[in-house]
């Protein structure tokens, strides 16, 4: 069996991740969607709400599964038997960060290979941080999260600026 991991923050998962995902699930008999933790990001959701929304946009592709994890990528991978970690690219400038970390995985777990999918032309200009950052302004978010997960987003938004405050002194 083909079993391949994509791991990522999804904070929050967005149309792009989607689209990677369908593309990854064409190629093997199982992806592992792992909710992971990138230590130099302070998150938005939490790990079970991040695998909420994810399980909730995925719902529909039987050989996708979704989970939190909170350890290495590399012991993930070896734990579950998957050979190859799935990774999106939109840009140079993810490339190079991305190859270090699939040099890293490699060095930490040999039975791995990491496979670049590019990012679809349309969603090339998403990410997670811009939806936060878009979220904030009030920007509907329509076109760049899946639909299902627009209000989420919005009302954990509002949530966390009534906590802090409208702005940051
Ligand atoms: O969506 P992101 O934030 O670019 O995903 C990065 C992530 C979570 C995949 C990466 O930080 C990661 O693999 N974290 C797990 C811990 C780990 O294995 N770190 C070593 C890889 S350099």
């Amino acid at each position: 069996m083909r079993i391949a991991v994509y791991p990522g923050s999804f904070d929050p998962v967005t149309l792009g991740h989607v689209s990677v995902i369908r593309r990854a699930a064409g190629l093997f008999d199982r992806v592992l969607v792992c909710a992971m933790r990138n230590s130099e990001k302070h998150y938005m959701f939490s790990p079970e709400e991040r695998v909420e929304l994810l399980r909730r946009v995925l719902k529909d592709i039987p050989n996708v599964e979704v989970e939190a994890c909170s350890g290495l990528l590399s012991d993930y991978c070896r734990e579950k038997g998957a050979a190859v970690i799935i990774k999106g690219l939109r840009s140079v400038a993810d490339f190079s960060s991305e190859q270090q970390m699939a040099w890293i995985n490699r060095s930490l777990n040999p039975g791995t290979e990491t496979l670049f999918l590019p990012a679809e032309e349309q969603y090339l200009h998403i990410s997670s941080t811009a939806v936060r950052e878009l979220a904030n302004y009030g920007v509907n978010l329509t076109g760049w999260v899946p639909d299902e997960i627009v209000n989420d987003v919005m009302e954990k938004t509002e949530r966390g600026r009534e906590r802090h405050g409208e702005w940051d002194h």
